[in-house]
């Protein structure tokens, strides 16, 4: 396997064939964008990405979950107060519910401040005659069907990052100042949810927890300065795709000397760039983050096995998660060799199930979209392979957005194809609206409980 690695550095991955890297027209502009990248601060601590890699372990030991959700790409139109707020609420929603149900604390982390970079199946698209650049994302460029839209502008890997940090920042505000605090646990329920079966279902979740609150309470326990119940953390991720701008922002940790992307808590490595001899990986290696790896219906056994070699040769629980997306169909038998041959290694990995990328389709009306039936099928044959297996479901890995939207079809309100029109906003991939990411977690919910933990 992989032991005869050169040395690393945040540079070494430049000498690797570096596969979605877009076309800068100008070097000189870049290298000045990389450069004042590289002078601003890092966007997080080193000892944030450890305490997240800690929790991470007990994900792979069985005893927590993982909730990574967010956009498919994060947009520099949408960038509001209330677009990063609606989306930290479904995510505290989803948490609670599937902590209440589960039992086990859960991992939350954000596709969010820094998902901008995007990987395309092909370089170029054709809209009507016209062959442009495919859109990469806004840290690249813009998705209108101009050629000159289309021109990969460095001067966003600036606002990107800057982006990220105003995000971050009201992550940490939102987190830690009071709005996630369990005694508002009703109050994260939106109006156009509230109506719902799963808003009303939530409901009786909150109530629940209310009461338990106030059993604490009554028994003496200090519930309003118990940052236990006052705070949350919920960490950032995104995949770590345009290499230049990662290492501007990989750092030296002064307490323990160990290099860290401080770009975001955890990043992960896309399924089309997952190559064991490619610069993500050599990228990855090296810093001291938990890592994320796609893996999907082409993955062999061997093939996971060098990705935990090469990523996590010290078999650090909670450093590698892979995310498997292998489509509903395809599942549960493409799953359970990896799942056998992973745990025969003794590598310990978290083990989440990205049910998106899967089960995309072009629907009639010419849209991208995901069925929410296909969705939980993906999530139920995830669980059943587990189960088989004797190995842990450990997490989840979504896109969704806390708004109203009308991306992904199905789900309770049964959104149909004539519907998609009506709000379909997403830059990239469909999500899962409000509504339909509380639903999930419900489904996820029951579905990983009747599950037996190894
Ligand atoms: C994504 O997570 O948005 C994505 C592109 O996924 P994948 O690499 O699994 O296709
Ligand atoms: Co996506």
């Amino acid at each position: 396997m992989s032991t005869s690695r050169a040395a690393w550095s945040p540079t070494s991955w430049r000498a690797l064939p570096a596969g979605q890297q877009p076309s800068w027209p100008d070097e000189g502009a870049l290298e000045s964008a990389l450069k004042q990248i590289g002078s601003y601060p890092p966007l997080v601590f080193a000892g944030e990405a450890r305490s997240l890699q800690t929790a991470l372990g007990h994900v792979a030991a069985g005893n927590a979950f993982l909730l990574q959700a967010g956009d498919c790409a994060e947009s520099f139109e949408e960038f509001s107060a209330d677009n990063i707020r609606e989306k930290l609420r479904v995510i505290l929603q989803m948490a609670v519910v599937l902590t209440y149900s589960m039992g086990v604390p859960v991992v939350k982390v954000g596709r969010m401040a820094g998902q901008f970079a995007k990987p395309r199946s092909s370089p170029t698209e054709k809209i009507g005659d016209l062959e442009l650049p495919s859109f990469r994302g806004h840290i690249v460029n813009n998705e209108l069907p101009t050629a000159a839209a289309r021109v990969p502008d460095p001067d966003r890997l600036v606002q990107a990052y800057h982006q990220s940090a105003s995000t971050l920042n009201l992550l940490r505000a939102f987190t830690k100042g009071g709005f996630a605090a369990l005694d508002r646990v009703h109050a994260w329920n939106q109006e156009f949810l509230a109506s719902s079966s799963e808003g009303q279902r939530y409901m009786q979740v909150a109530d629940e927890i209310e009461r338990a609150v106030q059993f604490m309470r009554a028994c003496g326990m200090d519930t309003e300065s118990n940052p236990n119940l006052r705070e949350v953390d919920v960490y950032t991720s995104h995949e770590a795709l345009i290499l230049g701008y990662e290492e501007a922002l990989t750092r030296r940790d002064s307490l323990t000397g160990n290099w860290y992307d401080c770009s975001a808590h955890m990043l992960w490595i896309g399924e089309r760039t997952r190559e064991l001899d490619g610069a993500h990986v050599e990228f990855l290696r090296g810093v001291g983050n938990p890592i994320g790896c796609k893996i999907g219906p082409s993955t062999s056994a061997d093939d996971a096995i060098s990705l935990c070699e090469a990523l996590n040769p010290s078999r650090i629980p909670g450093r590698l998660t892979l995310i498997s997306r292998m489509g509903a169909d395809q599942v549960e038998s493409k799953l359970r060799p990896l799942l056998r041959a992973v745990t025969d290694s003794g590598h310990p990995v978290v083990w989440a199930c990205d049910p998106m990328h899967g089960n995309t389709y072009t629907a009639p009306s010419g849209r991208k979209t995901r069925h929410f039936d296909a969705i939980t099928n993906e999530i139920e044959g995830f669980v059943r392979a587990h189960r088989t297996e004797g190995t842990w479901p450990g997490g989840i890995h979504v896109e969704l957005t806390g708004e109203n939207v009308t991306e992904c079809l199905g789900g309770a309100d049964a959104l149909s194809d004539a519907d998609l029109d009506h709000r379909y906003e997403t830059v990239c991939d469909p999500r899962l609206n409000g509504r339909q990411g509380l639903e999930l977690a419900f489904r996820t919910a029951e579905l990983v409980r009747s599950s037996p933990a190894n």
